[in-house]
């Protein structure tokens, strides 16, 4: 079937934004369902033929009416701590809202899904609640004989707005002279949006990838500690980090999980038990040259260099930094 219409759960994030972007540049008419439409409504809807919706996905009739004009269905829906830590949260986010996505898809016969998973995930021996909610909502939807899935598991992903190396960055900054580093020997591959973008493009219309998982790595493997020493290489910042030992680690992510936001939490701890890397990349089986972090992540780390500067002129000046 020629797909026309795409229906994008989650395409209001890093992620989705530049999948977006791609899709809709590629031609695709996109329907992207948001629960807070305002937050991203600068950054899509001057796409062509998008049309950025604010409704509850978790509501089953809310996704069967958004389907009924849809070929396709991308979730791209993804959290990376929940409120509790029982792993309900995940399991609500990833999980149930993938068999409403299923029911909702059979309701309105879509038949073609492309779902965001992750590298390492595994519905029975995954070490988190993160990786087995992720490996279980693709587990129930390689189970749908109707469906036609393809599943794509990043390692970590970078670009202008990620949330890694900005996130580092900014802790590095805030964090004056010593840099206490949990996990420092967890082993990431970082692949590039634009390159996870492609391969979703590329897989979209091709029968091949029915029934198939991706994993999706960069060219190259680093440990956290070099990738936070690149980090502050990039702002020319001066930190001592500090590797902090298996016990530390898990300490510091036991700590974290009662700070707001969980900047590190326990389920964070035991989804670097195994190393995020691709054991064969399979961007070169869909075509796609691996981009390297570091032609990349240097640019958007000086603009975020620049940009903090700016901010800092403005409160001295004492204008609002958002205007
Ligand atoms: N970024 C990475 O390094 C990385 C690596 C591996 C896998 N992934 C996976 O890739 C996907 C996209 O990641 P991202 O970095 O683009 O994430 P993101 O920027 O946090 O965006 C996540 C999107 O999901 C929606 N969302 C978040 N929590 C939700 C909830 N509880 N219920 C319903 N919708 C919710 C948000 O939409 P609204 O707020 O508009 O509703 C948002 O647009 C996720 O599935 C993630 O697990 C990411």
């Amino acid at each position: 079937m020629l797909i026309k219409k795409i229906c994008l759960l989650g395409g209001t994030g890093f992620v989705g934004q530049t999948l977006a972007n791609r899709l809709s540049t590629a031609g695709y008419e996109l329907k992207v369902l948001s629960r807070k439409r305002e937050s991203s409504r600068k950054n899509l809807i001057l796409l062509p033929k998008l049309e950025l919706i604010e409704t509850d996905i978790h509501s089953q009739t809310n996704l069967e009416n958004h389907f009924n004009d849809c070929d396709a269905v991308i979730n791209l829906v993804g959290i990376l701590n929940e409120s509790g830590r029982n792993g309900t949260g995940f399991h609500y986010a990833h999980v149930e809202l993938v068999e409403k996505m299923i029911k909702a898809c059979h309701k309105n016969g879509v038949r073609r899904v492309l779902q965001m998973s992750a590298l390492n995930a595994d519905a029975s021996n995954g070490p988190s609640h993160y990786l087995r909610s992720k490996g279980e909502a693709e587990k129930i939807l390689f189970a749908d004989a109707d469906l036609q899935v393809s599943c794509f598991r990043p390692s970590v992903i970078f670009g202008a707005n990620d949330s890694f190396f900005n996130r580092f960055a900014l802790l590095l900054k805030m964090t004056p002279l010593v840099f206490p580093l949990a996990c420092p020997q967890a082993r990431f591959a970082p692949v590039y949006v634009d390159n996870v973008a492609t391969a979703f493009l590329k897989s979209l219309d091709d029968p091949h990838s029915f029934g198939k998982y991706y994993c999706l790595c960069g060219p190259k493997s680093y440990s956290l500690q070099e990738l936070v020493e690149y980090t502050a290489s990039c702002l020319k910042i001066r930190r001592r980090i500090i590797p902090l030992t298996d016990s530390l680690s898990r300490l510091q992510a036991s700590v974290f999980d009662f700070v707001p936001g969980k900047p590190f939490s326990t389920d964070n701890y035991q989804s670097t038990i195994v190393d995020s890397i691709c054991e064969s990349n399979d961007l070169q089986k869909l075509g796609i040259t691996a981009q390297a972090l570091e032609a990349v992540v240097p640019q958007y780390l000086s603009q975020q260099k620049q940009r903090t500067r700016y901010q800092e002129y403005r409160r001295h000046s004492h204008r609002p930094s958002n205007l």
